[in-house]
């Protein structure tokens, strides 16, 4: 069909982005999905659709981005930087913030959404949309001491989102980052309040939604606005 919006979602296989890759696909998007181990995409690889490719891609390696930005066939609409690791709830003195494991968050977490951006930006359409997975976990004035490093992380996803948009404003290109509600994945556990579905199908209306004004903000996954 001509004019199908075209839609890239990292960390595509499970969680979040499997379900974004479901939904879109049901919106009829033209949909690109990266995952990083064929052996943990099975049900990734099981969606048999005309309308979805899928690419090994680790947002934490540049070629590997570089391989994907170059095998890309059609300008994207949608880049979603969704894949991200938490490295556990204890704080900076529990035995899950070793130096090891909070670098990995950093480096996955925020590294990994500016090396995306930084070399999938020459395969997007003008007027397209940038969406980074953030969480309120990264709202600046909070109270809590657990989750140490990932709330620094996704304070730093909203802080570079704002750079981004500044920088991309000239092109027309909307910037945004996005909460995604707390939802029952790997990640979020068996007791978080959404399924990824209830997020998802939120989330990509909301995507939708989306217009320049917007640039610059922080959404629920509902498309309203959060302070950070
Ligand atoms: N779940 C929640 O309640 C919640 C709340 C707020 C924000 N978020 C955010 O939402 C996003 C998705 O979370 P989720 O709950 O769906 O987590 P998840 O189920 O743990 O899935 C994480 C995804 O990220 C991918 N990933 C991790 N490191 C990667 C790397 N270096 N390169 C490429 N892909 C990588 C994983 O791939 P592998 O299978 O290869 O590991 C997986 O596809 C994250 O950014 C998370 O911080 C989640």
């Amino acid at each position: 069909m001509l004019n199908k919006k075209t839609i890239l979602i990292t960390g595509a296989n499970r969680g979040i982005g499997l379900q974004l890759v479901k939904e879109s696909l049901n919106k009829n998007f033209s949909v690109l999905g990266t995952f990083r181990n064929k052996l943990k995409s099975k049900e990734l690889y099981d969606i048999k659709s005309n309308s979805l490719n899928i690419f090994e891609m680790d947002v934490i390696n540049e070629t590997s981005i570089l391989n994907v930005s170059n095998n890309l066939t059609k300008p994207l609409d949608y880049l979603i930087c969704n894949a991200g690791i938490n490295n556990g709830f204890g704080n900076l003195f529990d035995s899950d913030h070793s130096h090891t494991s909070m670098l990995n968050v950093l480096n996955v977490n925020v590294l990994g959404c500016v090396l995306t951006i930084k070399y999938l930006k020459k395969n997007l359409n003008s007027n397209a949309k940038i969406v980074l997975i953030s969480s309120t976990l990264g709202i600046q004035q909070h109270i809590g001491s657990n989750a140490t490093i990932y709330r620094a992380s996704k304070a730093a996803v909203n802080n570079i989102m704002v750079s981004v948009s500044e920088e991309l404003k000239s092109e027309n290109i909307t910037v945004v980052s996005f909460h995604p509600g707390w939802v029952r994945t790997d990640m979020g556990g068996a007791n978080a309040t959404l399924s990824t579905k209830e997020s998802a199908k939120e989330l990509i209306k909301s995507f939708e939604n989306l217009s320049f004004k917007d640039t610059g903000k922080f959404f629920n996954y509902d498309g309203t606005t959060i302070k950070f």
